[in-house]
């Protein structure tokens, strides 16, 4: 597939950014129809920053410093509409986006959640699932609205949470389904026609190029 039909990508993380690296290792794999332009973090300490720069991606430093949440969010959309970035990932970006920022790409931002939403949204929902005690976690790719981790629900992938388990092996077995769930969702979103009905995504079965959904 040419350059030009592919979805321009921006992937916004706070940290290791192992996220990303299953995001780019799909496209460059040509399982997802869209290519990372930019990779943005409010932390210039991100691993993640400096593993997409060895990739020669464009990567971006934007502290908050002392500007608001809806400053800091401007700045991000005017490097992102600088790339012409189509879909927004948020891979392990910890911050919780303005209606402003949300309102720019309408549709258009996905997150990954290391829990069965709306279960345990908010930090350490591993941790979270754990001390409630449940049998089954896992993680959620879903849209994101205004909310904190709410949003239509793309896709779930399940793990048992074992006797021994700690936040750590528990963390450890969702992030393998983390790096499959967000490649997949991504692809979807990309190739199918979708439609959201409540709170529902909707599929059609019909193929194609990048969706404008
Ligand atoms: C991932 O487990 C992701 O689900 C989580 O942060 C980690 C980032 O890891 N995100 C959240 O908790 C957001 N609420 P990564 O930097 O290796 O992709």
């Amino acid at each position: 597939m040419g350059e030009e039909s592919l979805a321009r990508v921006a992937v916004l993380l706070s940290g290791r950014g192992s996220n990303f690296l299953s995001l780019h290792a799909a496209m460059e794999r040509g399982e997802i129809p869209a290519r990372i332009v930019v990779v943005v973090s409010n932390n210039s300490k991100a691993a993640g920053l400096t593993k997409a720069a060895e990739l020669g991606i464009p990567a971006i430093a934007i502290p908050r410093r002392r500007s608001s949440r809806l400053q800091h969010d401007e700045r991000v959309i005017e490097v992102l509409r600088q790339q012409r970035v189509e879909w927004v990932c948020l891979a392990g970006y910890m911050r919780l986006l303005s209606p402003a920022f949300v309102a720019a790409f309408p549709r258009r931002i996905l997150n990954i959640h290391p829990s069965l939403l709306p279960s345990f949204p908010g930090l350490e929902a591993q941790g979270q699932a754990l001390s409630h005690g449940v049998r089954l976690s896992g993680c959620t790719v879903h849209l994101v609205d205004e909310g904190l981790d709410s949003g239509p629900v793309v896709i779930q992938k399940a793990v048992p949470v074992e006797d021994e388990d700690t936040e750590d092996s528990l963390a450890a077995r969702i992030l393998i389904e983390e790096h499959r769930a967000y490649p997949e969702a991504l692809s979807r979103l990309l190739t199918m026609d979708w439609d959201i009905e409540g709170r529902r995504i909707r599929w059609q079965p019909a193929t194609r190029g990048p969706a404008s959904g």
